[in-house]
């Protein structure tokens, strides 16, 4: 039996079975990625993020954030990203190009009812995020409904890349129904 690197669709598998792991278990590895974005000066922008949700079945990747955040702005701007994951126990590093819908207002109210408390609190704030602060104690944290927003990120490509005794590397892409290529890695 052939190992799940081995094969294209043995690799696609075990990226939506991580992710999906990942969304929901904070030990694991994936529960963090790098979210990189376009800036609004055209520079290459990029923070880390919790993964909230992946679907398999949607393609699709869920980030929470403030909607005063300037991720929001430049997503509203340029509305795609990447998501850059890397496990380092399955030695895998899931490049994941998506288009991103900014999801705000009623939509969310199950899964703002959702939010424990302490993770409620990350919405909002006052002033908001990335506003200059003579002191670091100038801040006050409020928790605010209206400042909880979701990225949906629809793939469109995912790049994995596995390192082992061989390295490998396959390119999905929603194109083709995630039909995935070897590409040189
Ligand atoms: C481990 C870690 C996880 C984070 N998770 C999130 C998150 O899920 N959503 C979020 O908006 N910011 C999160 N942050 C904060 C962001 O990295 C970033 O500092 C903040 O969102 C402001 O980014 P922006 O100015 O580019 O919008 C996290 C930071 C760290 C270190």
């Amino acid at each position: 039996m052939s190992d799940w690197f081995e094969t294209l669709g043995g690799l696609r598998g075990q990226v939506w079975r991580m992710l999906s792991q990942g969304a929901c278990d904070p030990d694991s590895a994936l529960h963090t990625a790098a979210l990189a974005t376009t800036g609004l000066g055209g520079a290459a922008e990029a923070r880390m993020v919790v993964l909230r949700g992946a679907s398999p079945s949607d393609a699709s990747l869920e980030v929470h954030t403030d909607r005063a955040s300037r991720k929001v702005d430049e997503l509203q701007a340029k509305p795609k990203a990447t998501l850059l994951f890397w496990d380092p126990v399955q030695s895998l590093q899931i490049r994941a190009r998506v288009d991103v819908e900014i999801l705000t207002g009623p939509a969310l109210d199950n899964r703002w009812n959702a939010l424990a408390e302490p993770a409620a609190r990350n919405y909002g704030g006052r002033p908001p995020p990335s506003t200059p602060m003579t002191s670091a104690h100038d801040y006050e944290e409020t928790t605010e409904r209206d400042r909880f927003a979701v990225l949906v990120g629809h793939v469109t490509s995912m790049d994995v890349v596995h390192l082992g005794k061989m390295h490998r590397r396959a390119l999905f892409e929603s194109k083709d129904g995630f039909a995935g290529m070897w590409l040189a890695p």
